[in-house]
């Protein structure tokens, strides 16, 4: 079982639970867990998603026919193999990872997968990334540093069209989201986001709170309305 990030006296029950699933219907396959095996080696946080929120990427991918998909901070990668295996033959997925070493990781676990020339790996600021892309995207994964999260909406919105998917990682962080007075810079990030995407018109959102292997957390959903 690996540490979760928000643990809980019900940590090892959520976890046997992820297994139950991952084991039918996410099922392990050697290039992902060597890309896991490899985050860890390489001393990477493990802060992945679990195997079946990687699914559910994948799937959401599906769901929209996502052809453009791009993803705010790859770590090592284990989502950004996940949703680029969604892809048709001919689609791109765009991530972007500030960490040159876990870009370095990264890009070993893409290229692992077979999946290097659909997957364009930018290492950098996302805030000087994202300006230099051009969208429309399908769907849209914000999973990088949290206080930035209002600015990587604005650029999500900037980079989408009518009936793009944008989903945020991380917005329960073991409950703290709910505090107003909270100094964590990451709940603050996380509050600032959702405070814009209530507020913004264009968007369409709700907010799902999980448990599992990591812990207790949750995902922002939205769609980019007509
Ligand atoms: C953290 C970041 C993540 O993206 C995640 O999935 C879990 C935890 C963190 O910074 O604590
Ligand atoms: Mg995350």
């Amino acid at each position: 079982m690996r540490t979760p990030d928000y643990p809980s006296t019900e940590s090892a029950r959520w976890a046997a639970v992820d297994d139950y699933f991952a084991g039918l219907l996410a099922p392990p396959d050697a290039d992902l867990q060597a890309a896991l095996a490899d985050n860890a080696a390489s001393g990477l946080p493990a802060h992945d998603v679990s195997a079946t929120q990687g699914k559910m990427l994948a799937l959401f991918a599906q769901m929209v026919g996502a052809r453009r998909i791009l993803e705010i901070g790859t770590l090592g990668g284990y989502s950004t193999i996940w949703m680029a295996r969604a892809l048709p033959a001919d689609g791109k997925l765009v991530t972007i990872e500030f960490n040159e070493a876990h870009a370095a990781v990264a890009r070993r676990n893409i290229e692992r997968a077979g999946l290097s020339d659909k997957v364009d790996l930018h290492i950098g600021r996302a805030l000087d990334v994202l300006p230099t892309l051009s969208g429309p995207f399908d769907l849209i994964f914000i999973d990088a540093d949290k206080p930035n999260n209002p600015n990587y909406i604005r650029w999500a919105l900037e980079l989408s069209r009518p009936g793009t998917v944008i989903i945020g990682d991380n917005v329960v962080r073991g409950g703290a989201v709910a505090d107003p007075g909270s100094d964590d810079a990451n709940v603050r990030g996380v509050r600032a986001f959702l405070d814009f995407i209530a507020a913004e018109p264009r968007l369409d959102a709700t907010a799902i709170q999980t448990v599992g292997e990591k812990g207790w957390d949750g995902f922002l959903l939205a769609v980019v309305r007509a």
